[in-house]
């Protein structure tokens, strides 16, 4: 075993390697580096625990790291791109249900504090069963309006009541019991607070989660004094706080309104009676692109399901190398499902960050460009965010495609987005809609580049 002091040391230079992973991982060129530090960091912080505890526990201690970490390979290797929300779902259920677990062990063993333990019940109980609702619905196993019923937000406020009442009776009358039954509350109000949210809207709640799950752990951390445990339980705390701040801010969407007001569930297009929307074929829109000066690509959700960053990473290099056309890509905060979305995608297909530019940077050039190559990308480009103040999306910053020469949309239809707003550039003049799945129609134009 070694002494306190040491222990201490090692853990505030793995608190250091956290913090200097989440400084690295704000920056694709920086975010392997960030991994791994990340990771050193853990590395760390599980080998100073394992040498402060006595030897006769290390036998349990190496099968549980040895489980877990299989379990955690094998996810990591398998789980799409498109699947982490529900993944990091998983993981914030197991984190909120381990730190509520210790709470119980620490009753049972007698020298807890009741009101740290507290916590670690009530928040890792609700972030425990809040998140494998939000898998259930990110999973499509629990449909967007399942579990909604008349007067539910009423009905929630009352059991929010009730379980502050069983929170302040465990707290007078500390026992495992009354322990277990706080526990047990806690488990069934974050169902039924998570269970009417949309599924849409699961990526914000996700970060609320997460948030939920680092202060359960910093909860824990200080009825168990271990540093690495507040440390880490507050860096989780505050980066989901403030992720799922700056995902609503994106959104012109407030805490509150994500957890109980209901986005529209309208899907469908815009009465074709009224509007005309002009589509083109794959050799319609190579041949405006060979042409071009400038061509500006914005990805969004539908190019991350079909995984068409390869596809087009491979037309950029077309279109420049072969054609000499400028080429950019443009990103919108909020593109896709999860931050960073976009920009993770185009890293894997080695698109040059260089060529990679985020809305402020971007806004103003598509006036000078040719053409904007849309691709599975809606909301993000909806001009109705400016015009219209019922809209959801109003306030939201959106990016300029209607000022390019030519605007390009492929989708497989004239349905909405995750906003559930129709999109008027649909019908623009400028406007040339690709149907189809963004990685075939991409691949054909690729074709028609390369043959012409
Ligand atoms: P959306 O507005 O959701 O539009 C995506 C479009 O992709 C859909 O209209 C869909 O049209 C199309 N699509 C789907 N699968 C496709 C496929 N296989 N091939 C071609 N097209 C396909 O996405 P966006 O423009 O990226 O905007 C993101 C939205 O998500 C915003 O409203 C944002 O607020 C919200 N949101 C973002 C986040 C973060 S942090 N990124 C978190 C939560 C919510 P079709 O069905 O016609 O094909």
């Amino acid at each position: 075993m070694i002494e306190n002091e040491w222990l201490f040391l090692i853990y505030l230079l793995a608190g250091c390697l956290f913090i200097l992973s989440i400084r690295g991982l704000s920056s694709p060129q920086t975010a392997s580096r960030g991994n791994w530090l990340g990771m050193a960091g853990m590395l760390l912080a599980v080998d100073g625990t394992l040498l402060a505890l006595p030897a006769q526990n290390h036998l349990l201690i190496f099968a549980a790291l040895l489980s877990g970490g299989v379990v955690g390979l094998i996810g990591g290797l398998k789980v799409k791109i498109t699947a982490l929300p529900q993944m990091i779902a998983i993981l914030n259920g197991l984190g909120g249900l381990s730190s509520a677990l210790i709470g119980l062990a620490e009753i049972l063993d007698g020298n807890a504090n009741v009101y740290e333990v507290s916590v670690a019940l009530f928040v890792g109980g609700a972030a425990c069963s809040g998140s494998l609702v939000a898998f259930g619905k990110l999973q499509s196993i629990l449909g967007a309006k399942f579990g909604r019923f008349p007067l539910q937000n009423f009905f929630n406020i009352l059991i929010s009541i009730g379980l502050l009442c069983t929170w302040i009776f465990f707290i007078t009358h500390p026992s495992f019991f009354n322990a277990t039954i706080l526990l047990c509350a806690a488990l069934a109000w974050g169902v039924l607070i998570i269970l009417p949210i949309g599924g849409a809207d699961m990526p914000i709640i996700i970060a609320v989660l997460n948030a939920c799950s680092g202060w359960a752990a910093a909860g824990i951390g200080f009825s168990l004094a271990n540093v690495a445990l507040i440390m880490t339980g507050a860096l989780v705390g505050a980066g989901g706080t403030i992720l799922a701040f700056v995902m609503t801010k994106a959104m012109n969407r407030s805490l509150w309104a994500v957890m109980f007001t209901r986005l529209s569930d309208k899907t469908g297009a815009l009465d074709s009676g009224e509007h005309e929307a002009k589509s083109g074929s794959p050799i319609d829109a190579a041949f405006i692109l060979q042409n071009a000066h400038k061509v500006i690509i914005v990805p969004g959700y539908g190019m991350a399901v079909a995984q068409a960053q390869h596809i087009l990473q491979t037309m950029a290099s077309i279109l420049s190398k072969k054609y000499n056309v400028e080429v950019k890509f443009a990103i919108h905060p909020v593109a896709g499902r999860m931050p960073g979305h976009m920009n993770v995608l185009l890293a894997e297909a080695n698109v040059p960050y260089e060529d990679v530019y985020a809305l402020e940077n971007i806004n103003r050039e598509f006036a000078s460009a040719d053409a904007a190559y849309v691709i599975g990308a809606n909301d993000i480009t909806n001009p109705i965010a400016r015009t219209d103040p019922a809209s959801p999306l109003y306030g939201m910053p959106v990016l300029d495609v209607g000022k390019a020469k030519t605007v390009f949309f492929v989708k497989r239809s004239l349905n909405s987005g995750y906003a559930g707003v129709e999109n008027p550039l649909f019908y623009a003049p400028n406007t040339v809609m690709l149907y189809g799945d963004a990685k075939k129609v991409t691949e054909e134009i690729v074709e028609v580049l390369e043959r012409s």
